[in-house]
């Protein structure tokens, strides 16, 4: 299977949003990826569900939501009824895990969880058989545009021998300063999904960087 490339709308022409998710459809885009950012968890505010939902009803792509957010809860149905189909909820922000996770199964989506580069893999090993998705974040969140976080690759290849004997189907993805240049290692450590701000939309041929990324394989 090829790797899946998720391009974060946060680093696309804001004014033409529209002409932004055509370009992430035809360069063979496998999921938007919707950074949701608070001002309290994360020291920056993006968008809310309004914008979401404006993007779902654009795209055929998977709306993957990533909620960087304090108490996640009081706004994850509002973001699956803007249709997101992924939500992804950070560790840090939920003393009661396992209940997130189970609700936003109850209301149809796939549940993922992030962890922050300070958070070791070693949180998960409970909540794992019941994840759809892990992201892991190789940048604070926060940001656009930050550099890679080297370390993250042992992170990532600890997390592959978890859900390898544990739950295969689970889909691992990575978060920040993703390049042409870091996919190859970052997926030979496994990671199945890739997103791509600054690397996708800020590429002079969003096409050809895309491609160079899927190209990435185990
Ligand atoms: C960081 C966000 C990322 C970021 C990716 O807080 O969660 O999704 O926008 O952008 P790049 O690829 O530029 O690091
Ligand atoms: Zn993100």
């Amino acid at each position: 299977q090829s790797t899946l490339i998720a391009p974060s709308i946060l680093s696309a022409d804001l004014t033409r949003l529209g002409q932004s998710l055509k370009i992430a459809e035809d360069a063979g885009a496998d999921w938007i990826h919707c950074d949701i950012m608070d001002g309290n968890f994360v020291p920056n505010i993006t968008f809310g569900p309004i914008v979401v939902d404006a993007i779902a009803k654009n795209t055929p792509l998977v709306i993957d939501t990533h909620l960087m957010i304090a108490d996640p809860d009081r706004y994850i149905e509002a973001f699956v009824k803007a249709g997101s189909h992924q939500i992804t909820v950070h560790q840090e922000t939920c003393p009661h895990l396992h209940r997130t996770i189970q609700f936003i199964k109850s209301l149809g989506a796939k549940a993922g969880v992030s962890l922050n580069p300070a958070t070791p893999i070693s949180t998960l090993e409970s909540i794992l058989p019941d994840l759809d998705l892990v992201l892991i974040m190789s940048v604070n969140p926060g940001f656009g545009g930050q550099k890679f976080i080297p370390s993250s690759v042992e992170k990532i290849r600890l997390l592959h021998k978890m859900r390898t004997l544990r739950n295969p189907d689970m889909v691992i993805a990575v978060d920040g300063g993703i390049t042409e240049e870091n996919a190859q290692e970052v997926v030979s450590a496994g990671a199945d999904a890739l997103i791509a701000g600054t690397a996708f939309f800020r590429a002079a041929d969003p096409k050809a960087a895309a491609a160079k990324i899927k190209s990435a394989s185990r």
